[in-house]
């Protein structure tokens, strides 16, 4: 079960920041996923469309100019950073989850991603763009096949797995709260990955494991790895007599 840094090492440092960013690749996580929002002709990294939940500003990203962004504080000092600056710093180092939560989104990640790939040690296989809006996933396979996407859902839908499947989704990517095994399974069945979010409980830890869904979504990832290591080194318990 892999373990992805959500929005960063966000449990340990501000989320969606470099510092967070820095944290994760010295915890050696598995993968990272950061938010993504369009703002002023900008690729930014933050996770609402209200700045005045992460950082010192507030109102709408719509209404404010990136310069204005960059001098907020997202937490420690740290600014609002570019989806160019985080891809410079985890350079190739770890698979990036990259979550569009705004339209218009699409086009600029795709160039970026090309951009990461020459630039800064990135290779297809190393990204993963995941959205809850299915439409801009549609838009990014339609574009470019050859980009892995994940399709998010905070909800159990009465045919599953069958929307991610409808997008040749990589991975699925679903709430903590509503996981359960026929969703786990038919999601396999399918041929996709299933991750969820946003798993830090050790009984949650636990559950999904026997649930066997294939990675989660952490804000402490290394508590979280070595929980795993230990139930993957635990025995076995022994099998019922019937
Ligand atoms: O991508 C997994 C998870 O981050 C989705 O929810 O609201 O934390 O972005 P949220
Ligand atoms: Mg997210």
């Amino acid at each position: 079960m892999l373990v992805v840094a959500h929005r960063g090492a966000s449990g340990h440092e501000p989320e969606n920041t470099l510092l967070a960013i820095e944290k994760a690749l010295e915890m050696n996580v598995d993968a990272i996923e950061i938010d993504v929002h369009w703002a002023d002709g900008e690729l930014i990294v933050i996770h609402d469309r209200n700045v005045g939940k992460t950082t010192n500003g507030q109102g709408l990203l719509s209404k404010l100019t990136f310069a204005e962004i960059r001098q907020l504080d997202a937490g420690k000092g740290q600014r609002v950073p570019t989806l160019d600056e985080v891809l410079q710093l985890i350079n190739g180092q770890c698979p990036v989850n990259i979550e569009l939560k705004a339209d218009k989104t699409v086009v600029p990640t795709l160039a970026l991603i090309e951009k990461a790939i020459k630039d800064y040690h990135f290779d297809y296989n190393k990204f993963l763009v995941s959205s809850f809006n299915h439409h801009l996933l549609f838009q990014v396979k339609t574009l470019n096949p050859a980009i892995h996407v994940g399709a998010l859902t905070a909800s159990c839908p009465l045919d599953y797995a069958a929307f991610a499947e409808k997008l040749s989704a990589y991975s699925v990517h679903i709430d903590v709260d509503f996981i359960n095994k026929a969703f786990v399974d038919d999601a396999h069945q399918r041929g996709m990955k299933v991750f969820v979010y946003t798993v830090d409980d050790e009984d949650d830890i636990i559950e999904m494991h026997h649930l066997g869904v294939d990675g989660i979504f952490s804000n402490y990832p290394t508590q979280s790895l070595l929980k795993i290591a230990h139930l993957t080194s635990a025995p076995k318990p022994e099998a019922p007599l019937r």
